[in-house]
């Protein structure tokens, strides 16, 4: 028995296994792009439950058919070497193993547990703090995070997860500090960025939003495809509300997709609210969406998260991939009847119709994506995502209303939002041309 960099004890007498996972966890923290160095512990350490159990959560993570299957002979290594390992390490296994199942409510059991046992554990809390964050629940993300403060007050990492989780409940100004802070403790902690990021785009501070985002950008080159591509996106959503569309499609064209690993759920979920966004202010963004979608095909049956569904059929139908579209949309149907009881309500009563609305907006049927999305979006939470993510879908809305003309719908909308985010450019294309109209 072994202890890793953070105190925790693992079943292992090989030190060459503890540097690997010790460099896996830093990683993960850090969204590195090499976290296959967990492979090396499984070299060094064949019996390694834990290595096998991070080495599946990597692949999970990934949230695709093809990655959960690369992940299924780690889970089975992990549960054979089971009966030898710690408490810990036990409740870890069994978190993964929960995750691969599609039971994340248990997942999360485990990993509060874990947690409350054994707040050392980060890359545990980082887990938790990712179920929380697609299951829409912004008090349990930030709740976990701090529930291990006291343990850990010297993890710049640590402070980046709740500098997130207190930007998500709208605490933005303690948000600021905790992600500045980790920054001043270490400049290479690109999450921390982020949450900054998200705190100066829901002010809108667009010209800190980017000094910010842009000189610490040059920390992110050994970042993974995910987090390197989506805080490109975050420096693009600004120049997109500054009105700069050349420097936008630039960025898309040389860091969101130019730099993504295009068979990547979540790069490809980047790609495609950025081409949305962008062409909600008017903008022909040419072949793009033919480019991104001829990655979607695999994307059809698995429904790893709802969020990125309500991404992927607007983009077929902007490609005209109709068949693909159809086929989509029939699937999503059949796996909400069979959706774990957690999630079901959530697919049926949310995601299904605004997966409509949104395929609808595609198609220019204003009345139907109205209809669809409206009693969707109070509870769009639910589908998960971050809010500036998630803003995407009220924007299609307020572009629905404005295009078929409803301007008095519109004007509500847009007050809400000038309200809520003090900025009144976020406002989608059209919107200068009918705006003048309410008035
Ligand atoms: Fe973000």
């Amino acid at each position: 028995m072994l202890k890793d960099a953070q105190g925790l004890e693992v079943t292992t007498n090989s030190p060459i296994a503890i540097a690997a996972i010790d460099l896996f966890v830093d990683r993960s923290l850090g969204y590195g792009n090499d976290a296959l160095v967990i492979l090396d512990a499984i070299a060094a350490d064949p019996a390694c439950a834990i290595a096998y159990a991070h080495a599946a959560a990597h692949y999970l993570s990934l949230e695709s058919a093809e990655a959960k299957l690369q992940a299924a002979p780690y889970i089975q290594a992990a549960n054979k070497y089971l009966n030898q390992v710690n408490e810990r390490e036990k409740l870890y296994v069994w978190a993964i193993d929960a995750w691969a199942s599609g039971d994340v409510d248990r997942a999360i059991a485990y990993h509060e547990e874990i947690a409350q046992k054994y707040p050392r554990d980060l890359a545990s809390v980082q887990r938790g703090q990712y179920h929380y964050f697609y299951l829409g629940n912004k008090q349990g993300l930030l709740d976990i995070a701090l529930k291990v403060l006291p343990a850990n007050r010297e993890n710049h990492y640590l402070y980046g997860m709740i500098a997130f989780g207190l930007e998500q409940c709208h605490r933005l100004e303690e948000a600021e500090q905790w992600g500045r802070q980790a920054t001043q403790m270490n400049r290479y902690d690109p999450w921390a960025h982020h949450a900054v990021a998200h705190v100066m785009e829901t002010q809108g501070r667009l010209d800190e939003g980017i000094a910010w985002m842009e000189s610490h950008s040059d920390t992110w080159n050994k970042c993974n495809s995910l987090l390197y591509t989506h805080n490109w996106w975050h420096i693009a959503l600004y120049y997109l509300e500054k009105e700069e569309i050349p420097k936008v499609l630039k960025l898309y064209d040389t860091h969101v997709w130019g730099r993504a690993w295009k068979e990547s759920s979540k790069d490809q979920v980047g790609a495609i609210s950025l081409l949305l966004r962008l062409e909600l202010r008017g903008v022909d963004v040419g072949d793009r969406w033919a480019e991104v979608a001829k990655y979607l095909t695999p994307r059809i049956h698995e429904h790893a998260l709802p969020f990125q569904d309500l991404h992927y059929v607007y983009a077929l139908a902007r490609a005209g991939q109709n068949d693909q579209l159809t086929k989509m949309l029939l699937s999503m149907q059949a796996y909400a009847k069979n959706a774990k009881p957690f999630i079901q309500r959530t697919w049926s009563e949310v995601v299904l119709p605004a997966a409509r609305g949104m395929v609808a907006h595609a198609k220019v049927d204003w009345e139907r994506a109205i209809a669809q999305l409206r009693p969707t979006l109070p509870r769009l939470y639910e589908i998960g995502g971050s809010h500036a993510q998630r803003d995407l879908f009220e924007q299609v809305y307020l572009d629905a209303w404005l295009r078929a003309e409803q301007n008095y719908e519109a004007l509500h909308i847009l007050e809400k939002r000038i309200a809520s985010r003090r900025t009144i450019s976020s406002i989608p294309s059209g919107l200068s041309l009918n705006y003048a109209k309410v008035h």
